[in-house]
C-alpha cells in the first residue's frame, strides 16, 4: 500500500498530498504522515511556502468516524493542527470537494485557504453527537462572524465557495478544475508578495456582545430539545468569545472528551454508518439497475402526487393516470403546488420549475398511456380488489421489462403479483406521507420479485434522495407493522392509566417532535377507524381491544380537521388543548373492564412504548422481514419521527440492555399476556449475552 500522505518540492514549494480514499478521512496514518511531511518541509531551507490538498474526489472530509469509540492512537489532531499553525513557513490549504469536521479544521490550521468555485466547507460533527474538537470551535469564529460560526457549528451544515470567500473563510476561489496547480500557483504568489505566516491563532475572536451571545444560546438550546452536542458547541463558542486561544482550546477538548462519552455519540455514530450500510444487501451486489426514465403513476391524490413531485424532481418523465378530468386537473394542481414549495425553499429554479410543467409532466385517463413507461407505481385505494384489478390491467399494456410496483402500505404483494403473468417484475415501493418531502422509502420484496428490480427499488430510492430499506412481505412491512404494535400498546398504557395528554408529553420529553394522540388527531381519526372497523371480523377475541379511540370518532371527532380529536383545537391556535370530556370516554372505559388506573410516570410510559416497539421489530428480524437490526432503526428514523440521536430502537435496546427490555416485557405480561409475549430472537439474544448491533453485519 501506498504511504496516505507523500510529499514533494518543486521550484521551493512544498507539495503534500493526502491520498486516503475514498474520503482522505484522517485516520492514524494521515495524521502522522502529515505532521511529519508539514515538519520536514518547515525544516527545509529550500522550502519557502507549503501547499497541502487532497488526492481524488475531496479534500479531508473529517476525523476518521471508524476509529471512535476505540483507544485514541498519537498523534492526537489538536496538538498537529496547533503544531501546523505555528510553523514559520507560509502554509495553504487547497481545497475541493469537501472540506469537513476535522478537515476544515486542518484548513483552519493552514495560514492560507484557496479552494475550487465547487468545494464545499462544513464542521458535521454536531449531527454526530460531538462538536468540532480540533480547534474549530475556536478558530472559526476568529475567522468569521461569530453568529455564523455558531450556525454553522451547530447545525453542521454545509456552506458553497462563494459564500465562504464573502464570510473570509477562504482567500480566493480558483478558477479552473485542478485544485493542486492552483495551490501551488497562489503559493508562488504568496512568496513573490513576501507574505509571511498567518496563524489563526493570533487574530482576536471576532466581535459579539454578551445579549448577542446569550441569544444564540437560547436559541440552540431550545432547538436541541435534549440533544447535547449543539449546547454544548455553544458552549466552547462562549470559551472562544471570552477566554485566551489556549484556554479556549483547553475547554472545547474537555466538552469534546464529554461527548466522546455519550449514548447520543454513540447512537449518531451508529445511523450514519447504518444509513449507509443500509443499501448493502447480498441480493443486489453487482446487479445492475433496470433503466428507468419514464414513470407511469396511477392515483393523483395526496400520495400519488407527492410520488410524481418526488419523480419529478428526480428528473424523470412521469404521465400520472386519474379517474376523471377533474381529478386530473386537481392532481396537476397538487404537483403544481408542491413543485412551487420547492421553489420557495429554493431547491428548484422557476426556470427549472417551468420546465418541468411543460416537458416532464402530463397527466391520462387511459392506462393505454403506460405502453412506453420503465416503471408504473399505483397509489390507489388500499384495497386488494382494487389493486388486484390495477395490475391486471397493467400486465396488459406494459412492455416487458417494465417494473410494476405498488405503494400499498399494508397489503400482500406476493397476492398483487398473482395478477400478472410477470411476478418477477413486481415490487412494493412503500412511501410516507408527503412523499416528495419523506426520506423513507420500503422497498418490499415479494417472493418472485427479481434482483434487478430490487436493485432498481434502491436505484430509485437513491435518485429521489430517499434513504431506501428492503422489507420482505408481512402486513404493514416493517415500519407500520411496528407501529401497529407500539400504538396497541400505548392504548394499553392509556387504560392503564395513562392519559392521551401524559402519553405525548412523554413522547415529545423521549424527542419526537409530536407524541402519537397529536399525530393521530394530525392524520384524522376517522382513517384508523375505518381500518379498524374493517379488521374487526378477524380480531381474536383474546386481544384485550381499547375502544376509547373508536368511543371519540362515534361522538364526530375525527382529529383537526373537525376541531376536536384528542384535542381540542380553535381557530387561530397552533395546537391542541386537552378535553376533560376525551378523558371521561376513557374513564368509562376503565371502569366497564373493571381497570384501577395507576400512577404513570413518563419513564413508565416509553418503557412500555419502547418495549413494544423493539419485541415486534425483534419478531420483524427473525422472521426475516428485515434483514438486519439497522434496517429496522432507519426505517423507524426516516419514516416514523424517532429521534436520530437516539439511534433507533434496535440501538437503544442495545444501550438500555435487552435485559431490562425483556424482563419490562415479562412484567406486562402479568397484565396482558395475550399482547406482551416475548419475541423468540428477543430471548435467544438475551440468554446468548449478545445484542441488537451483533447482527448488524
Ligand atoms: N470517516 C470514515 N469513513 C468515512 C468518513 C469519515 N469521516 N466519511 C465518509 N466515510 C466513508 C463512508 O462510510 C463510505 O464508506 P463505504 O463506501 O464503505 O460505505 C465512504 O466513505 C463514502 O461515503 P459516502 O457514501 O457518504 O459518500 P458521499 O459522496 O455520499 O459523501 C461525504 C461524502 C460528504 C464526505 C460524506 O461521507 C460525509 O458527510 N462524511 C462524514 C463527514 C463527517 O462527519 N466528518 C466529521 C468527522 S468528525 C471530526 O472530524 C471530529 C473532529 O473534530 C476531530
Amino acid at each position: 500500500m501506498s504511504a496516505p500522505v507523500i510529499m514533494t518540492v518543486e521550484n521551493g514549494i512544498a507539495v503534500i498530498e493526502i491520498n486516503n480514499p475514498p474520503v482522505n478521512a484522517l485516520s492514524q496514518a494521515v495524521r502522522s504522515g502529515l505532521i511529519e511531511c508539514v515538519r520536514e518541509a518547515d525544516a527545509d531551507g529550500a522550502v519557502d511556502a507549503i501547499v497541502i490538498y487532497g488526492a481524488g474526489r475531496t479534500f479531508i472530509a473529517g476525523a476518521d468516524i471508524k476509529e471512535f469509540g476505540k483507544p485514541p492512537q498519537e498523534p492526537h489532531l489538536p496538538p498537529l493542527i496547533s503544531e501546523m499553525e505555528a510553523v514559520s513557513t507560509p502554509t495553504v490549504a487547497a481545497l475541493h470537494g469537501t472540506a469537513l469536521g476535522g478537515g476544515l479544521e486542518t484548513a483552519l490550521g493552514s495560514h492560507y485557504r484557496i479552494a475550487l468555485a465547487s468545494a464545499r466547507f462544513g464542521l458535521p460533527e454536531v449531527k454526530l453527537g460531538l462538536l468540532p474538537g480540533a480547534g474549530g470551535t475556536q478558530r472559526l469564529p476568529r475567522v468569521i462572524p461569530v453568529a455564523k460560526a455558531a450556525d454553522m457549528i451547530t447545525s453542521g451544515a454545509m456552506i458553497g465557495a462563494k459564500e465562504a470567500l464573502d464570510l473570509g473563510l477562504i482567500d480566493e476561489i480558483a478558477e479552473g478544475d485542478d485544485i493542486r496547480a492552483a495551490g501551488i500557483a497562489f503559493a508562488q504568489d504568496l512568496v513573490k508578495a513576501g507574505k509571511g505566516p498567518r496563524p489563526t491563532n493570533a487574530r482576536p475572536c471576532n466581535p459579539v456582545t454578551s445579549d448577542e451571545m446569550a441569544a444564540i444560546r437560547a436559541k440552540v438550546t431550545k432547538a436541541a430539545r435534549g440533544l447535547m452536542a449543539p449546547v454544548s458547541c455553544i458552549t466552547a463558542l462562549e470559551a472562544a468569545v471570552s477566554m485566551p486561544f489556549e484556554d479556549g482550546l483547553k475547554r472545547e477538548r474537555e466538552l469534546f472528551m464529554e461527548l466522546m462519552q455519550t449514548d447520543q455519540r454513540s447512537a449518531m455514530i451508529h445511523v450514519f454508518f447504518a444509513e449507509r450500510k443500509v443499501g448493502k444487501i447480498a441480493e443486489i451486489e453487482g446487479v445492475a439497475p433496470r433503466d428507468i426514465s419514464q414513470v407511469g403513476v396511477i392515483g393523483g391524490g395526496t400520495m400519488g402526487s407527492g410520488i410524481a413531485t418526488s419523480a419529478l424532481l428526480a428528473g424523470l418523465e412521469v404521465i400520472l393516470a386519474e379517474r376523471d378530468d377533474a381529478a386530473a386537473a386537481r392532481a396537476l394542481e397538487t404537483v403544481g403546488k408542491n413543485l412551487s414549495g420547492a421553489v420557495k425553499r429554493g431547491k428548484l429554479s422557476q426556470a427549472k420549475y417551468d420546465a418541468i410543467m411543460a416537458d416532464q409532466f402530463r397527466t391520462t385517463l387511459d392506462y393505454a398511456d403506460f405502453s412506453n413507461a420503465d416503471l408504473v407505481i399505483e397509489a390507489v385505494f388500499e384495497s386488494m380488489e382494487v389493486k388486484q384489478d390495477v395490475f391486471g390491467k397493467l400486465d396488459a399494456i406494459c412492455k416487458p421489462g417494465a417494473i410494476l410496483a405498488s405503494n400499498t402500505s399494508y397489503l400482500n404483494i406476493n397476492d398483487i403479483a398473482a395478477m400478472t403473468k410477470r411476478p418477477q417484475d413486481v415490487v412494493g415501493l412503500h412511501f410516507f406521507s408527503p412523499a416528495h418531502v419523506m426520506k423513507l422509502l420500503e422497498v418490499v420484496v415479494a417472493d418472485k420479485t427479481a434482483p434487478d428490480v430490487v436493485a432498481s427499488g434502491f436505484a430509485l430510492g437513491k435518485r429521489m434522495g430517499k434513504i431506501a430499506v428492503r422489507s420482505g412481505v408481512c402486513d404493514g412491512f416493517i415500519g407500520n407493522r411496528i407501529m401497529n404494535a407500539y400504538a396497541k400498546a400505548i392504548n394499553g398504557t392509556v387504560l392503564a392509566g395513562a392519559s392521551p395528554y401524559d402519553v405525548d408529553r412523554a413522547m415529545e420529553n423521549f424527542g419526537l417532535a409530536m407524541g402519537l394522540f397529536s399525530v393521530a388527531d394530525l392524520a384524522g381519526l376517522d382513517i384508523g377507524w375505518a381500518n379498524r372497523k374493517r379488521m374487526a371480523p378477524n380480531r381474536d377475541p383474546r386481544e384485550r381491544y381499547a375502544e376509547f379511540a373508536d368511543k371519540i370518532c362515534e361522538l364526530g371527532r375525527y382529529g383537526r380537521k373537525t376541531g376536536r380529536g384528542f384535542y381540542v383545537y380553535e381557530e387561530g391556535k397552533r395546537g391542541g388543548t386537552p378535553d376533560p370530556e376525551v378523558l371521561e370516554v376513557i374513564a368509562q372505559e376503565r371502569a366497564a373492564k373493571g381497570i384501577q388506573p395507576t400512577e404513570m410516570s413518563d419513564q413508565d410510559i416509553i418503557d412500555r412504548y419502547m418495549a413494544a416497539m423493539i419485541n415486534e421489530a425483534a419478531r420483524i428480524v427473525g422472521e426475516g422481514i428485515a434483514q438486519r437490526p439497522l434496517d429496522v432503526d432507519i426505517t423507524l428514523l426516516n419514516g416514523y419521527g424517532f429521534p436520530r440521536w437516539r439511534g433507533g430502537p434496535m440501538q437503544y435496546a442495545d444501550t438500555v440492555g435487552l435485559e431490562k427490555v425483556l424482563n419490562d416485557i415479562k412484567t406486562y405480561q402479568k397484565e396482558d399476556d395475550y399482547f406482551w409475549q416475548p419475541a423468540p430472537l428477543l430471548e435467544q439474544l438475551v440468554a446468548e449475552g449478545k445484542t441488537f448491533s451483533s447482527l448488524n453485519g
